[in-house]
């Protein structure tokens, strides 16, 4: 193990220089102008693999975009750990706040990352995550340090929902078959309080239309008599929360987990500053479910959050005009045991039946996700628990994320393999946002972390 630790010491620079080259790289997966790109980040990625030291490296065309698998087999006889994240990023809209441009990466120190951090999209959300990987296993293969077999599954529609990556597995059974999926594509507290995610929530994403006169109308002439489309959307969304920020779509809460008091009084334990949670953002106040502290309104509680709305003038200085159409992107985050498919029948069965009949309104399903909860009782979780010990100096926290990653749930239906999310990225660091940025430190820590999740897994497994 000292080899490998002293391997990644030596390389440290270029670890750090191969990264800046992927992420400039615009994969954006959620717009088709950009499929060639996508398509050359598979590629790099691929490259990557086969440099870093995989046997077997191989692009698999899908309906969308392409998975990129590579492998690396020491004895059959050893256990197998399966690598999953994703080379696609989000699109960086609003371009215009951002500092650098979000495919020019540049390196800047904030008070959270004293040491520097790496300013681009995609730069934690994943691809600076997926490639600690590569350089670990990098630098175990070229220490002869390798205690197992390893296989990497880099996906390149995570941010529009893995459409095809359950067919995939479906039809790959025996190639991703691993006894452990290891996934970095998560949080830690803070660069000094490693934490592990033991559970995501699921999703339901849906669009709404809202249709009310058949023409864009003169506000004055028509106002007052006829429905207003964007009216009349904000109303029904306004009524989909009571003043407590209770949901009142009829069961909605029918399979919600109730999670024991002692459980509740454990997540709490988790260091949480409130007066700094309202700085970082500016804001004078949060606005969750009563009851419930923020630390559960974000991991335990559903919830409904608008994404997008849009209609009418939105053009410069002001027009008058009542409009015919108004629309929204809603999406619900879900936890243990809702079923997406039965909360988005749910919403749409609820959300049309209280249209007023001056509309017509449609809800759209789009993509969806199960949530999950992982065990910590397994060795698989051990030997995470011990890499980050052994790294970090500390015992890592467990805790329940907010996110989603809709795949691993799919993992343990479709290859009965359970996933261990041992992320490095904090939260602060504007995923999806403008600005995204990725400490360089948490880079390094994760890549120095997995050579010891690696051996301490093999070792457990025995
Ligand atoms: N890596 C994130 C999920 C995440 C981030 C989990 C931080 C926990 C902490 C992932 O790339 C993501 O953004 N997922 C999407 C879901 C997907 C279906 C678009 C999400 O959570 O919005
Ligand atoms: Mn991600
Ligand atoms: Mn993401």
């Amino acid at each position: 193990m000292e080899n490998t630790i002293q391997y990644i010491k030596t390389n440290k620079d270029r670890f750090l220089n191969e990264l800046l080259d992927l992420l400039k790289i615009p994969s954006i997966s959620a717009d088709a102008k950009y499929n060639g790109e996508v398509a050359r980040m598979a590629e790099a990625t691929a490259e990557g693999l086969t440099k870093a030291g995989c046997h077997r490296v191989e692009i698999f065309p899908t309906k969308g975009h392409p998975i990129v698998y590579g492998e690396f087999t020491k004895d059959a006889s050893l256990p197998t750990v399966l690598v999953y994240g994703h080379y696609d990023v989000q699109p960086p809209d609003p371009i215009d706040l951002w500092e650098s441009p979000p495919f020019e990466p540049v390196i800047k120190k904030t008070e959270i990352h004293p040491n520097g951090a790496i300013f681009a999209r995609g730069s934690c959300d994943d691809k600076g995550q997926f490639y600690m990987h590569v350089k670990a296993f990098e630098a175990m293969v070229a220490t002869g340090d390798i205690p197992c077999n390893v296989k990497f599954m880099i996906e390149g529609e995570e941010e529009v929902g893995s459409a095809n990556l359950g067919e995939f597995c479906n039809q790959n059974k025996e190639l991703l078959a691993s006894d452990v999926i290891l996934i970095s594509d998560t949080s830690i507290i803070d660069i000094d309080t490693p934490s592990i995610t033991v559970g995501l929530r699921g999703l339901s994403y849906v669009e709404i239309e809202v249709e009310g006169p058949n023409r864009d109308l003169h506000s004055g002439v028509y106002g007052g008599a006829v429905g207003n489309p964007c009216n009349i959307l904000c109303e029904m969304i306004a009524s989909l929360k009571d003043e407590n920020n209770h949901i009142t779509i009829p069961g909605f809460y029918d399979d919600v987990e109730i999670v024991s008091l002692e459980e509740r009084a454990a997540m709490n334990k988790a260091p949480f500053n409130l007066e700094n949670y309202k700085k970082d953002l500016k804001v004078n106040d949060i606005h969750g479910e009563k009851g419930y502290t923020v630390l559960e309104q974000t991991s335990i509680r559903p919830t409904v959050e608008v994404n997008g709305i849009w209609g009418g003038y939105i053009g410069e200085g002001a027009k008058t005009v009542l409009p015919s159409k108004a629309f929204a992107k809603l999406s619900m985050r879900l936890v243990p045991n809702q079923s997406s498919d039965k909360i988005t029948e749910i919403f749409q069965k609820h959300f049309t039946s209280i249209a007023p009949p001056s509309v017509k309104v449609t809800v759209k399903p789009h993509h969806g996700g199960e949530p999950v909860v992982t065990p910590t009782d397994t060795i698989e979780y051990q030997a995470a628990h011990k890499a980050m010990q052994k790294t970090f100096g500390k015992d890592p926290i467990p805790m329940r994320g907010g996110g989603s990653i809709p795949i691993v749930a799919l993992f343990e239906k479709v290859l009965g393999v359970k996933s261990v999310l041992m992320g490095f990225g904090l939260d602060s660091d504007d995923l999806h946002s403008p600005n995204e940025h990725y400490g360089i430190d948490n880079y390094y820590k994760g890549i120095e972390t997995i050579p010891y999740y690696f051996k301490y897994y093999s070792e457990l497994k025995q």
